[in-house]
């Protein structure tokens, strides 16, 4: 198809190596209509990743598809700490830097736990005013174990907030659909074209052993970033992510036809990213291209 003459603006790509109080400073303004960000969740934990080779072997202890047998064997491991004194104070400079790089009618999502969440909103309605917070996303899952001491912490929170409360991108349309809990109480066609979702967002954790797996620990589920950049973002808009971790907000924002600017400080992080963006040709700065030898065999992840 002709475009008439105009090309299609190329879009920002960027995955970039380093402390994101320093990156930050380096980027342009208002140039991000999302901002996504994912921040260690001060769990007290040493989040480790295991780098993890399956080979196949007829002694092998893992049982496969048709039988087959295979060795799992670790190949190393890499780890980050997640243990922060002053939690606020390490994470509220770094959200005021960035939202120089916001457009005028952007939004910011910050995703976090039980722990901290109230003290991140509090922080973050005296940052922007009141008015901005839009809503708080829950993100319900069932996976893992069942203490028997308390209610079993299965939820994560999503805290939105828009620059301008009167005037921010959210494509109604865009929305997908889920199907009603009790079909037969709305008739066939509302049943067959589903309910829009609400701010409880059942979603089940990336799957072990499923193919989006890239093993980093905390690695977030494709389908909640598709969503608030389908929503959130226009065709052709650029999303920022940095606290990028496996790269899952690029991966979203490249399906989308939107352009994606990641950083991490880890070079396990940006290698992680690297590998499962190079389809999308992003440009990598402050670090090399993994080579062959130091690509990533599966991973698995585990924290203590
Ligand atoms: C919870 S993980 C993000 C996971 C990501 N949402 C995903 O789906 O894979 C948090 C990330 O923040 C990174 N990080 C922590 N402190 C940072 C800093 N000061 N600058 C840049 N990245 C940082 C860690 O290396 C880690 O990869």
């Amino acid at each position: 198809m002709s475009t008439g003459g105009n090309p299609r603006p190329v879009l920002r790509k960027q995955i970039i190596q380093g402390d994101n109080a320093r990156i930050l400073e380096t980027l342009p303004s208002a140039f991000a209509e999302l901002i996504y960000i994912d921040p260690p969740f001060n769990s007290g934990r040493t989040q480790r990743l295991k780098r993890l080779r399956v080979k196949a072997d007829p002694e092998g202890k893992r049982r496969g598809f048709g039988g087959r047998k295979y060795r799992v064997e670790q190949v190393g491991e890499s780890s980050y700490a997640d243990r922060f004194d002053d939690y606020a104070g390490f994470l509220l400079p770094r959200i005021e830097a960035s939202l120089r790089c916001l457009t005028a009618d952007g939004s910011l999502f910050v995703h976090l736990d039980s722990r901290e969440v109230h003290y991140v909103k509090v922080a973050l309605d005296a940052l922007f005013g009141r008015a901005s917070f839009m809503n708080e996303i829950i993100w319900a899952y069932d996976f893992g174990g069942r203490p028997k001491t308390s209610w079993p912490k299965k939820h994560d929170s999503i805290l939105w907030y828009a620059r301008n409360p009167k005037k921010y991108v959210f494509d109604y349309d865009a929305i997908d659909r889920i199907p009603y809990m009790a079909p037969g109480l709305v008739g066939p066609e509302k049943a067959q074209r589903g309910k829009t979702p609400t701010d409880v967002w059942w979603q089940t954790i990336v799957p072990t052993n499923g193919r989006e797996r890239t093993g980093y620990a905390t690695q977030k589920p494709l389908a909640i970033l598709e969503r608030l950049v389908r929503v959130h973002t226009r065709p052709g808009a650029t999303v920022l992510d940095y606290f990028a971790g496996s790269g899952t907000t690029g991966e979203a924002a490249a399906r989308h036809g939107r352009g994606f600017v990641l950083i991490d400080q880890s070079a396990d992080a940006t290698r992680v990213m690297a590998e499962r963006l190079e389809k999308y040709t992003p440009e990598l700065v402050g670090f090399d291209a993994p080579l062959p030898h130091q690509r990533l065999p599966r991973l698995a992840r585990s924290s203590s």
